[in-house]
């Protein structure tokens, strides 16, 4: 394992979508009195506002979204909420517009933009270098804050995932839905992973975590105990 000397105090929760790394990396950040930033968030922002100014997926290829991630983050604001992020653009809040199953796809489309990535990077570090957090995406571990230090690799059952995405959209379970987002999380897991810029990954000295089966208070506990044994020097983390 990587020598641990001057790391950041930031906890890197990344993972594929579903795995439950909102509410875990909430919980955490609350009961370590840390800030808290989700990540996807900021990228379903500016998903939103690709969709708003026209474009559909597939993205036209001489598009790179540099422009629309600046001018987003010039207008995004972002707070913790009592059981979610909340986010604004301007004075428009897009808390429940950012989590539409359009904003997904697109929000996944962007993410592959190398240029666009550039600069909500660059806005993500500045945000944990000044307080540290508890900072949840795809890449914090392996390109935002490498030098995190504590990484969690987040992941459950692709049903587990998206049942759990079934309860967040409060819809009524039916099997012809459950397989609708099974297909919907299997495309967006694929072009995560697959993207060549930042794919989806497990940093080498992230810890695994596979919850399936686990309650939101067992990986929280978890994950807290670590952290605290951590800042009181006992590097000896388990893989
Ligand atoms: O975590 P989420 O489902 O809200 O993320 C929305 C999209 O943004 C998802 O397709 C992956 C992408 N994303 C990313 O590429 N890098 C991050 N750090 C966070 C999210």
């Amino acid at each position: 394992m990587e020598k641990r000397g001057k790391k950041v105090r930031v906890i890197a929760i990344d993972g594929p979508s579903g795995a439950g790394k909102s509410s875990v990396a909430m919980r955490v950040a609350r009961a370590l009195d840390l800030p808290y930033l989700d990540t996807g968030a900021m990228y379903r922002a500016v998903g939103l506002m690709a969709l708003r100014k026209g474009y559909a997926v597939p993205l036209p290829p001489a598009f790179d979204g540099a422009d629309l991630a600046r001018s987003t983050i010039e207008i995004l604001r972002m707070e913790l909420g009592e059981s979610a992020m909340r986010v604004w653009l301007g004075e428009d809040e897009v808390s429940g517009e950012i989590r539409s199953a359009e904003v997904s796809e697109m929000a996944s489309a962007i993410s592959a933009l190398p240029q666009l990535r550039r600069i909500l990077v660059e806005e993500q570090r500045r945000m944990g270098e000044v307080s540290g957090g508890v900072m949840e995406g795809r890449d914090i571990g392996t390109v935002v804050f490498p030098d995190a230090l504590l990484k969690i690799y987040l992941t459950a059952s692709a049903e587990e995932r998206a049942l759990r995405r079934l309860k967040q959209r409060k819809a009524e379970m039916s099997p012809e839905l459950l397989k609708r987002i099974l297909d919907e999380q299997e495309t967006r897991d694929f072009r995560d992973s697959n993207r060549e810029d930042s794919p989806l990954r497990r940093a080498e000295d992230a810890v695994f975590l596979e919850s399936s089966g686990m309650t939101l208070d067992e990986v929280v506990k978890l994950i807290v105990d670590l952290f605290r044994e951590l800042e009181n020097g006992n590097s000896a983390l388990p893989s």
